[in-house]
């Protein structure tokens, strides 16, 4: 058995499954073409390899293979939809619609737009961290060009209702965008059903290689318009230039086939974990559930502790663990999550947060040890804390 502590962390990142790695090696060696070469043989290969991966990401999320623009992640697909968006439809209008407790890669591309003078409304959140449709439709004007709302969030796991927010934007004929990265392979998606324009996904959450995402651009009913951010070959239909990354497309595809196959067993299985790991935890008095308790990603858990420092729990939990805290995990100062504060959370219980990310690879007893070592460290920094103040 390893002694590096417990990967509870899988929202940051997760391993790449071994089967995804298999698929990927040839298309390193032997397969290496650029699938943009038509002459030869070496460039088939590797464009019927993408070809696939293209495939599998439209049925994913019930679009066609041609809606599937590569890019290098979930942060350049958000930044190709808001910043494409905001060009495109710059005649139209230049207001746009978010939310509080959207990841950086949504809200910076927001901020950068404001400093052009573009008006940005970002939205609180209730108390479960779910946005209030009324307040949505209140703050939608006829120069709304977009709305962008997460699937999934990163810290809370709460899922937010796409549906509805998809019924609102299509009656007035705006632009929804819903960034997936943490959906992915984890929740049902289909943008027909839910009425989403622009979709931003990821591989590295769901079990495969870092480096490689997309954006799902809708080409009917209505079609979407997206100003290219990057400039040269002319890949991808124009959105995006650059050679694309076969090994890592292959790795993506190969992840999201895997993670749709075991999808429904896997959300009961980590909701079990999960349940297993908060009713340990939920045993000690002033310790809080962060977002709603159902509408939220099966491997997710995020706490708020009373009491306790947060620099403290996140020390006394790093030997046995790998899990997030409640700063800024982006930014070299440590201020308090942002979206634990959209909560209404003070700034101590945002402080002292514990996100648990359980996946694939995590077990029972692992859970257990887990949640032993959780109580064990909360109850000793209460008790040092209450020897302190006498
Ligand atoms: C909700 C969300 N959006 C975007 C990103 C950025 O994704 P990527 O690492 O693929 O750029 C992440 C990952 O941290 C995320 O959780």
């Amino acid at each position: 058995m390893s002694n590096r502590p417990i990967y509870l962390d899988c929202h940051a990142t997760t391993p790449v499954d071994e089967r995804v790695l298999a698929a990927m090696i040839p298309y390193f060696t032997e397969k290496f073409g650029n699938p943009a070469s038509v002459n030869h043989v070496y460039g088939w290969e590797a464009e019927a390899a993408v070809k696939q991966t293209r495939e599998i990401l439209a049925a994913a999320i019930n679009a066609t293979p041609e809606e599937i623009v590569f890019t290098s992640g979930a942060t350049e697909a958000n930044n190709l939809a808001i910043k494409g968006v905001a060009e495109a439809y710059f005649s139209k209008g230049q207001h746009i619609i978010t939310v509080a407790t959207e990841h950086g890669a949504v809200l910076d591309p927001c901020k950068y737009l404001k400093s052009l003078g573009f008006e940005i409304t970002i939205l609180p959140v209730k108390k479960d961290g779910l946005i209030d449709l009324t307040e949505l439709e209140k703050a939608l004007r006829p120069d709304t060009i977009l709305v962008s709302v997460m699937a999934a969030n990163n810290e809370i796991g709460v899922l937010q209702p796409l549906a509805s927010i998809g019924e609102i934007c299509r009656d007035r004929q705006i632009t929804f965008h819903t960034d997936a990265a943490q959906a992915i392979g984890k929740i049902p998606l289909d943008v027909q059903a839910m009425k989403i324009d622009l979709m931003s996904l990821t591989a590295h959450k769901v079990y495969g290689p870092k480096g490689i995402g997309a954006l799902y651009v809708r080409r009917r009913n209505p079609r979407v318009q997206i100003a290219p951010q990057q400039h040269g070959g002319g890949h991808e239909r124009g959105m995006r230039s650059g050679t694309l990354y076969t090994p890592q497309i292959v790795g993506f595809g190969k992840a999201v086939e895997i993670a749709l196959t075991e999808q429904a067993t896997e959300i009961q299985r980590l909701t079990e974990l999960r349940e297993r790991l908060w009713l340990q935890l939920s045993t000690l008095e002033g310790v809080h559930l962060n977002g709603h308790p159902t509408q939220r990603l099966a491997g997710n858990l995020s706490i708020s502790v009373e009491g306790v420092d947060g620099a403290a729990l996140s020390l006394g939990l790093q030997p046995v663990m790998a899990v997030s805290s409640g700063s800024a995990c982006s930014s070299a100062t440590t201020a308090p999550s942002h979206v634990l504060t959209a909560l209404g959370h003070s700034e101590q219980l945002a402080y002292a947060s514990i996100r648990f990310g359980i996946g694939r690879f995590n077990t029972v007893a692992e859970i257990d040890q887990v949640a032993q070592q959780a109580i064990a460290t909360i109850q000793g920094l209460r008790k040092q804390k209450t020897l302190v103040q006498q």
